[in-house]
C-alpha cells in the first residue's frame, strides 16, 4: 500500500496563445477548475493509472473548494486522511496553459501549509511513503523520518523546486527531480549523469520531458526514451509519473519496467487538459507500451543526452 502525504489544490486554468511574460497581460480562452494540487496528482496516478492501493494525508479548507477534491480522490478509489483546517482556505492554484501546452503555475498553499508533523496516520501495511514539496518541509522530514523508523520506502518528488539540506535527503530512498529541480539541489549546471552523481540518495530518477527519464541506482544507470503523443496540457505529467512509478514499485516491477509504465502514462496525461482528469487508465497505458515498444536507437540518443559512456 502506498501513503501520499502532501497537497491538495483546486486548479484555476486559463489557456492563452502563450503565458504572459513580467507586466504583460495577455486575453485568454474559456476559464475552467479542476482537481490538483501535487500530492492529491500522484495519489490519483497511483491508485487510477497504477491500480495500487492508495492512502493520502492532505490538508482542506472548510470551505466549497474542499469538496471537488475530496470527490476527485475518492472517486479514483484513495483512501483520504484530511486533517481540516477551518482558518485556512483550501489551496488553490493559479495555472495559465499556452498553445503550445507549457503551463506557469503560482500556488496559494492555504490549508497545505497546516499539514504538521504530528497528523501522520499509522505506516501499518504501507511500503512506499510518497511526498512533495507544497506542504511544509520540518513535516515532510518528520515523516521521512518516521518512515525510515518503521521500513517503508519513502519516495520524494522534489517539486516545486528548493534546496534541501543532507539530513533530509539522507531519509530519502528514491528522488523524483526534473532538470531544473535536480540542478536547485545540487546547485550545478552540468550533465545530467554528472548531476545525478552529486546526490546522497541510493536512486534518483530524473524527468526529461519529452525526451523521456533517465534514473541513477547506486553507480548504474538507466535510461527511458519518451513515448511520442500530441501534448494539449503538461500539467500533472510529472505528478502522473510520480504516481505510476511508485505504484509499479510497489506491485514488484523492477525500476527499469516502473520507468516505462511511468513515462507512458505521463504522456498520455499530456493529451487531456487538466491534472487529476488526465490521468490515464491502466488500459490506455497497456496499449501505448504495446503500440510502441522501446526503440535502441532512441535508448541511445538518450544515453548520450544525459552524458553516459556510449
Ligand atoms: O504539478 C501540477 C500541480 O502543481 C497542479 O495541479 C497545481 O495544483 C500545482 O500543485
Amino acid at each position: 500500500m502506498i501513503l501520499v502525504a502532501g497537497s491538495a489544490n483546486l486548479d484555476f486554468v486559463v489557456r492563452a496563445s502563450h503565458i504572459p511574460g513580467p507586466g504583460e497581460t495577455v486575453l485568454g480562452q474559456a476559464f475552467h477548475t479542476f482537481p490538483g494540487g501535487k500530492g492529491a496528482n500522484q495519489a490519483v496516478a497511483a491508485a487510477r493509472a497504477g491500480g495500487a492501493s492508495t492512502r493520502m494525508l492532505l490538508a482542506l479548507g472548510d470551505d466549497a473548494y474542499a469538496r471537488p477534491l475530496e470527490d476527485s480522490l475518492t472517486g479514483a478509489g484513495v483512501q483520504l486522511h484530511i486533517v481540516r483546517s477551518p482558518d485556512q482556505a483550501t489551496g488553490t492554484a493559479f495555472i495559465c496553459v499556452s498553445d503550445d501546452a507549457e503551463n506557469a503555475i503560482t500556488v496559494a498553499p492555504g490549508a497545505n501549509n497546516t499539514l504538521a508533523p504530528q497528523h501522520l496516520p499509522a505506516l501499518d501495511g504501507v511500503s512506499h511513503l510518497l511526498m512533495q514539496l507544497e506542504t511544509p518541509l520540518a513535516s515532510v522530514a518528520a515523516y521521512a523520518r518516521a518512515a525510515r523508523a518503521a521500513g517503508v520506502k519513502v519516495v520524494l518528488n522534489a517539486a516545486p523546486a528548493q534546496s534541501l539540506d543532507a539530513d533530509l535527503l539522507g531519509l530519502i530512498d528514491i528522488l523524483v527531480v526534473n532538470e531544473g529541480e535536480l540542478a536547485s539541489i545540487t546547485g550545478r549546471q552540468v550533465g545530467v549523469a554528472e548531476n545525478l552523481q552529486q546526490l546522497p540518495v541510493p536512486v534518483v530518477v530524473v524527468t526529461l520531458g519529452a525526451r523521456g527519464c533517465c534514473a541513477r541506482v547506486g553507480e548504474h544507470y538507466l535510461v527511458q526514451p519518451a513515448f511520442a503523443v500530441a501534448p494539449v496540457d503538461t500539467t500533472g505529467a510529472g505528478d502522473t509519473f510520480c504516481g505510476v512509478l511508485v505504484a509499479a514499485l510497489d506491485q514488484g516491477a523492477v525500476l527499469q519496467d516502473a520507468m516505462r509504465q511511468a513515462c507512458a502514462a505521463s504522456a498520455l496525461a499530456c493529451t487531456v487538459a487538466g491534472a487529476q482528469s488526465s490521468v490515464p487508465t491502466p488500459d490506455a497505458v497497456a496499449a501505448l507500451l504495446q503500440q510502441q515498444p522501446t526503440d535502441a536507437a532512441a535508448a541511445q540518443a538518450l544515453r548520450e543526452f544525459c552524458g553516459l559512456a556510449i
